[in-house]
This record gives C-alpha cells, sequence and structure tokens, in this order.
C-alpha cells in the first residue's frame, strides 16, 4: 500500500484523521448520505443546518438550482435557493446520534440556526445530547424566508455575539460561527462572535448573485414560478473570494481564532491554497454536488504526495505560511519590474498576445504575419503578462527581471 503522509489536525482541540469535511447543506442531510460519505474518505461532516419547525417551518422553493456555464466549461459556479433543512428536528437528532455511534473516530459537527435566544439554546443542548463533537452556527444563509435569520443575522454584530454567548453558555462543546460574505469587511462580524466566545470561525457562505436570464420570458433563473432573486452562488468561481476572506481573518491581530475554510474546493491544490492563506480546516459543497463523495480520494492523495516530497511531517508546517506574504498594495516593491519573454520553439504564431497586447496593453508585442511569430519589444514592455495570461501554449511565455536602472513606471505613449 502506498505511503500516505500524517494529514491528521487538531481544531479546536478535536482530531481530524484529515482536513476535509462535508459542508453544511444537501451533501449532509441524513445519515445514510453522511455515512457514506465517511465510508469514501472525508474526515468530517457539518451536517445540513439544523433549525425548529415549531419556529419555523421551511419550505423549499422549486426549481431552487441555477449554475453557472462558461463556454465549453460547465458548472463553473452554482446558485442556489435552498434554506435549512425542512427534515423534521427529531429526525435530524436521531441520525446525528446514530452517525456518532456508528463513526465514533469521525467527527461531527453539528449546524445551527435559531430565531431566538431559547432556540439557539435547544438546539445546541439537543445536539450536544446526541454526541455532536462541535457546533457550527449559521449566521450566513442568504436566502433565508425567516425575517431575522441568515445573512441578516451576519451582518448584525450584536445579534452575532449575543447569539454565540448564548450557544456558548448553553454547551461544553466547541463553537464556530459561520461568517456571511455578503459584507464588505468580515472582520468586525468574526471579532463580534469572538466577543460572544466563538472557538473557531468558518467563511464563506455562498455569495449573493444572479447567474443566468432567460433571454425568452426575461426570467432571472432559477425561475420559481415566474420569480426569482440574487440568491447563495458557490463552487469554483467563488474561490478567490473565498481565499480573500479566509486571509483577512488570518491576518487579522486581534482575531487569532482557528478558520475552516469554505468556498470552491475541488481539487487538491484548491485545498492546499486555503492552508497556506490560514485554514486549519477545509469544508466542500459544490465538488461534491458536481463529483461526488469520491474527491476526496484524489484530495488526499495529492496532499500526501505534496507533503511527501516535500518531507513536510504536518499540516501546520504550512498553514498560513503565503498569507504571510500578503501586503496592502502600498507596500509594493514598484522599482521591480519584469518583461514578457516568448519562447520561440514554443510559439504556434496564433497570433493571441499581438492582438490583447495591442488593444489592452501596451502595444510591447510584434507581430510578423509572414512568419506567424510573435517577439517582444523591451523598451515598450511594462510587465504586465497580459500576454502570458491569454497564449494558448502551457509554459510559451515566461519573464525575466529588468535592471532597475531601466525601470520604466509607466506605459510610453
Ligand atoms: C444547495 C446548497 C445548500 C446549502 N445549504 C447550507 C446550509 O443549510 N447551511 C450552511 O451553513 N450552508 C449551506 N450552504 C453553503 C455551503 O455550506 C458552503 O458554505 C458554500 O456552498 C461554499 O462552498 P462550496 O463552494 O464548496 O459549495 C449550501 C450550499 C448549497 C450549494
Amino acid at each position: 500500500m502506498k505511503t500516505r503522509a500524517d494529514l491528521s489536525i487538531n481544531f479546536c482541540g478535536i482530531k481530524f484523521e484529515n482536513p476535509f469535511c462535508l459542508s453544511s447543506s444537501p451533501v449532509s442531510n441524513h445519515a445514510e448520505m453522511c455515512a457514506r460519505a465517511f465510508d469514501a474518505g472525508w474526515g468530517g461532516i457539518v451536517y445540513k443546518t439544523l433549525g425548529l419547525e415549531k419556529s419555523f417551518r421551511v419550505v423549499m422553493p422549486s426549481p431552487r438550482l441555477s449554475v453557472l456555464n462558461y463556454m465549453d466549461k460547465r458548472f463553473v459556479g452554482l446558485q442556489n435557493a435552498e434554506q435549512i433543512t425542512d427534515r423534521p428536528i427529531k429526525d435530524n437528532i436521531r441520525d446525528i446520534a446514530w452517525l456518532k455511534k456508528n463513526y465514533p473516530n469521525k467527527v461531527l459537527i453539528s449546524s445551527i440556526m435559531g430565531y431566538t435566544d431559547e432556540d439557539w439554546i435547544e438546539l445546541a443542548k439537543m445536539s450536544e445530547d446526541a454526541g455532536a463533537d462541535m457546533l457550527e452556527l449559521n449566521f450566513s444563509c442568504p436566502q433565508m424566508a425567516h425575517p431575522s435569520a441568515g445573512h441578516r443575522t451576519g451582518q448584525d454584530f450584536h445579534a452575532v455575539a449575543t447569539f454565540t454567548e448564548v450557544v456558548k453558555k448553553a454547551t461544553k462543546l466547541p463553537v464556530m460561527a459561520k461568517m456571511t460574505p455578503n459584507i464588505t469587511d468580515m472582520l468586525p462580524v468574526a471579532l463580534a462572535a469572538k466577543d460572544g466566545g466563538a472557538d473557531a470561525i468558518s467563511a464563506i457562505n455562498t455569495i449573493k448573485a444572479i447567474t443566468d436570464i432567460d433571454i425568452n420570458s426575461f426570467t432571472p433563473l432559477p425561475n420559481i414560478h415566474g420569480h426569482s432573486s440574487a440568491t447563495g452562488f458557490s463552487g469554483p468561481s467563488v474561490k478567490p473570494v473565498a481565499l480573500r476572506f479566509v486571509s483577512d481573518l488570518y491576518n487579522s491581530k486581534p482575531l487569532q481564532l482557528p478558520i475552516s475554510g469554505v468556498g470552491g474546493i475541488e481539487t487538491w491544490i484548491d485545498a492546499l491554497q486555503f492552508l497556506l492563506l490560514g485554514a486549519t480546516n477545509l469544508q466542500v459543497t459544490t465538488g461534491i454536488l458536481r463529483y461526488g463523495y469520491r474527491i476526496v480520494e484524489d484530495m488526499i492523495e495529492g496532499l500526501s504526495d505534496y507533503m511527501i516530497e516535500r518531507n513536510i511531517k504536518s499540516l501546520d508546517e504550512i498553514i498560513g505560511k503565503a498569507a504571510q506574504k500578503l501586503t496592502d498594495p502600498s507596500n509594493f516593491e514598484t522599482r521591480y519590474q519584469v518583461v514578457s519573454v516568448i519562447d520561440e520553439e514554443k510559439c504556434i504564431g496564433c497570433g493571441q498576445c499581438f492582438i490583447s497586447c495591442h488593444d489592452g496593453a501596451n502595444q510591447a508585442i510584434k507581430f510578423d504575419p509572414a512568419k506567424r511569430k510573435a517577439t517582444v519589444d523591451e523598451e515598450r514592455c511594462v510587465g504586465c503578462l497580459l500576454c502570458k495570461h491569454v497564449c494558448p501554449v502551457w509554459d510559451c511565455v515566461s519573464y525575466k527581471e529588468v535592471d532597475t536602472q531601466l525601470v520604466k513606471h509607466a506605459a510610453i505613449f
């Protein structure tokens, strides 16, 4: 059998055999599904958010999904209009208890959403009694039909602090607060959760968005009986935003709480990037909706091989390593400049770099239509690397550093 690196993490005092968890969503809807996910290799599960039907009865809209396709690439993003679970609380609690009994070494995180202090307390206690290892407080669903729930709560610092505190007093379990990205600055909300006693922060929930519009009926999608709404967007397209928020949280000196990273993780490289920007624990939904639970096998193998090749003994050695390199743009070293280098052998003469540089940059690529070869005019090149990014040939365009004496700070006109 292949040697595996130690992927275990300690998150809020709980040992996970690997950092990979299902995030709260239809992928963690009931016991049978969660059991299959554990069998596939996931280290933990954040169960689909529980609510109390006596306080608010969830009725899901239908259809409730729409996808963002781009050219021939399908499913680059997913929009959903789903709320928290619509299953009875007693069924979900029974399922959580069954899962903990049958998978005692796997981690089960109960995601809860209350509308009053009493709701939060009841849900926390029920989860603890059922054997959950940890709680995630859902302050972030962007399409709850209840007027004071979801991301509306998550934008209200006072509510976040109060509800977190209420839950902390009601249970001994570690508590993680799940943040909404539908806000300019997540830090004040995360700090409010910390004030309330949160042990960790998870980010992000879905981003309010509109993915598609039917141009014949003039209806945005999903078309729910003639209407739609800006609702939660997830998947590969949100990864850059999720990474930004995770690094904001990690780099915050006053926060200093462990982070669970969520948003667009599909591959081991995505996962690694979240770790490098400061996440300790990782959660996935859309990648599973698209490809199934089995993606965890590739994540485990890829991350393990990466660690073995670099002699990394523990994930703790790499968590946050890239976050340390983020700085305010005002601190950039502007005496540093590069110019593009085109590999003549690899250039296929398509002219894409010429077109993009000519119309979108600094007219620094020369193109000989007879020879079908592109060359760089180093005098004009400002090193934006648009040519590298549009070139269809992997590794054809690289760059080199310019002598700092020659640095041009602005384009030549
Ligand atoms: C269909 C769907 C339902 C979701 N339901 C919940 C939920 O009940 N509770 C919750 O905290 N997040 C919910 N989420 C958000 C996910 O847990 C996750 O934060 C988000 O989708 C980003 O991760 P991803 O890009 O891996 O999907 C849901 C997401 C989707 C796509």
